[in-house]
């Protein structure tokens, strides 16, 4: 899996999101970050289709809407997905979020597709340290991504907790919200190494990922910004300056919060 791609939540389908992937494609992304819940997957199919990049060379994640828990709903949503997209294969198929007393259930058709080859990789989203834990000791096929709000500002016992056990278990982790939806470009130590680095306050949120380990989905519409998002290949944090970075938390959520769900 590509550790940079691009995501497109909230990306309207049809021009809007055509052209971000387009520009995204032209900039070097290669992964595409969408859910059934975003109503874009037929845009996102699309510019996959359209595009002079090989479809192998291009990875495309989707996710299982909450109202689609359960077996049977699980493999039909799966379905409909597919045919949003229009294309051969999903690359990675993820449970959106750990719905209650349901998602035990949903992981069994997530198992199904992955056996009928009909995705390349299943995995989890929002899933904590308990959620996972409960998943390992109920599957045949353990998830290969667990995606999660992740970035400076939101690093505390728990996410770390999870971050560990997913290492443990060889779960690749990936950061949505990366950037806190730029509510810290305001944040005198995140701008200070900014300009240290001469570059901006959102590269050094990419970088600080793609340093930890973890692949990143930053979203933008905007050209310029998807260029700059993806523009972090030519420098490098120091060790103290990560650390430093890795003192921003403050627990701060800016989408779900998973720990709400028991
Ligand atoms: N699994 C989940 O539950 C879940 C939840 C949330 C998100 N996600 C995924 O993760 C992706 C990223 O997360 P996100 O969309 O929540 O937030 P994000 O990537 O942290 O931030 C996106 C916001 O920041 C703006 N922005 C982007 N680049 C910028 C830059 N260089 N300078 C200033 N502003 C910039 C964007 O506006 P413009 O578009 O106008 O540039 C947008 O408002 C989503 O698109 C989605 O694919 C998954």
């Amino acid at each position: 899996m590509p550790a940079l791609g691009l995501g497109v939540y909230l990306a309207e389908e049809g021009n809007e999101c055509l052209q971000a992937i387009n520009w995204a494609l032209k900039d070097g992304y290669r992964l595409i970050d969408t859910a059934a819940f975003y109503e874009n997957e037929q845009s996102v199919g699309q510019a996959v289709k359209e595009s002079s990049i090989p479809r192998e060379e291009l990875f495309v994640t989707t996710k299982l809407w909450n109202s689609d828990h359960g077996y049977d709903k699980t493999l039909r949503a799966f379905d409909k997905s597919m045919a949003e997209a229009g294309l051969d294969y999903i690359d990675l198929y993820l449970v959106h979020y750990p719905v209650e007393n349901l998602r035990l259930d949903t992981w069994r058709a997530m198992e199904q597709i992955s056996k009928e080859e009909r995705c390349r990789s299943i995995g989890v989203s929002n899933y904590l340290s308990w959620h996972l834990q409960e998943l390992l000791d109920n599957c045949t096929v353990p998830p290969a991504v667990n995606q999660i709000e992740l970035h400076p500002y939101c690093f505390g016992d728990e996410r770390q907790k999870t971050v560990e056990l997913c290492q443990e278990k060889e779960i690749i982790v990936q950061c949505y919200s990366p950037l806190v939806r730029a509510r810290k470009f305001d944040h005198p130590e995140l701008m200070a190494l900014a300009k240290k680095y001469e570059k901006t306050g959102a590269q050094i949120l990419v970088r600080w990922a793609l340093q930890m380990g973890f692949s990143v989905i930053p979203k933008s519409v905007k050209q310029h910004r998807i260029q700059e998002n993806g523009d972090v290949f030519d420098f490098e944090i120091s060790g103290l300056d990560m650390e430093q970075l890795n003192g921003f938390n403050v627990d701060e959520l800016v989408c779900w919060d998973p720990s709400k769900t028991p």
